[in-house]
């Protein structure tokens, strides 16, 4: 399958961090860090910021984008935000599924599914997040556990709308331990999940979807894990908070699929 397809994405999450001021100060220091990038940079932030940020990201390389959404457009829910909300804000993607999403606040694959649809029907870019506990992977459950993910969480899309989503592994004894996953490790799993795509999809919506790694990425092994044939780029938590090291992270390696058009 031909990496030279896909875009090289580097994505924050900033989680439940930063005030207004704290991000206009963020984007003041990240824009020149990284405007020689050709690379997606793509900023998921706290709703509260969104709009402000893509007002103060325009006319750069960054990109602004939320951590979660409601799959309806309107109505008597309560504290939820709709897509069609986040578009409005000036969102141009969204993550879905994270592990704290799922874990903390119990969201099932299934409803994982319902607000992907409800992305791609209005064209807010989904990361799909997947991944696996420590438990499982020591069991051996690893690829059981991802193939059950992928399938709910991806059931009844079609290849054409496959190839536009993007997924991100984030094993979930990686994400802010410190214990990153070695980049031969994702490399197996990312190869697993695009072959899996494959079967499923097609080769077409294999070979375009970006597979993102996550998991306790740093500035210093950032560009092991980038040089991965599968891998398209780095989902980034704690790491992504500092302008500074999101700027290094970003800069760790210009090359990789520069021939992606
Ligand atoms: P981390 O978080 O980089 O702090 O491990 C990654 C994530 O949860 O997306």
């Amino acid at each position: 399958m031909d990496s030279t397809k896909r875009p090289l994405v580097f994505a924050a999450n900033w989680k439940m961090n930063k005030t207004i001021g704290e991000a206009i100060d963020y984007v003041y220091a990240l824009r020149p860090l990284v405007k020689t990038s050709p690379n997606q940079i793509l900023l998921g932030v706290p709703f509260t910021v969104l709009r402000v940020m893509a007002d103060y990201c325009q006319g750069s390389n960054l990109i602004p984008g939320a951590q979660n959404m409601y799959e309806k457009d309107e109505g008597a829910f309560t504290g939820e935000i709709s897509g069609k909300m986040l578009l409005d804000a000036g969102a141009k993607f969204v993550i879905l599924g994270h592990s704290e999403r799922r874990g903390i606040f119990h969201e099932s694959n299934e409803f994982v599914n319902q607000k992907l649809k409800k992305a791609v029907e209005i064209g807010l870019k989904p990361i799909v997040c997947i991944g696996e506990t420590g438990e499982e992977r020591e069991q051996g459950h690893t690829t059981k556990v991802l193939t059950h993910q992928l399938k709910r969480s991806l059931e009844g899309l079609d290849p054409t709308q496959i190839g536009d989503i993007m997924l991100a592994y984030e094993p979930l004894w990686a994400i802010g331990t410190n214990n990153t996953a070695t980049p031969a490790v994702s490399q197996d799993v990312h190869l697993f999940c695009r072959r899996w795509i494959s079967k499923e999809f097609g080769e077409k919506a294999a070979d375009k979807i970006v597979i993102l790694y996550g998991g306790s990425v740093r500035p210093d092994n950032a560009a092991a894990i980038l040089e991965q044939k599968d891998i398209d780029g780095v989902l980034v938590g704690t790491a992504s908070l500092s302008a500074e090291s999101f700027g290094k992270i970003v800069n760790c390696l210009e090359t990789k699929h520069l021939n992606f058009t």
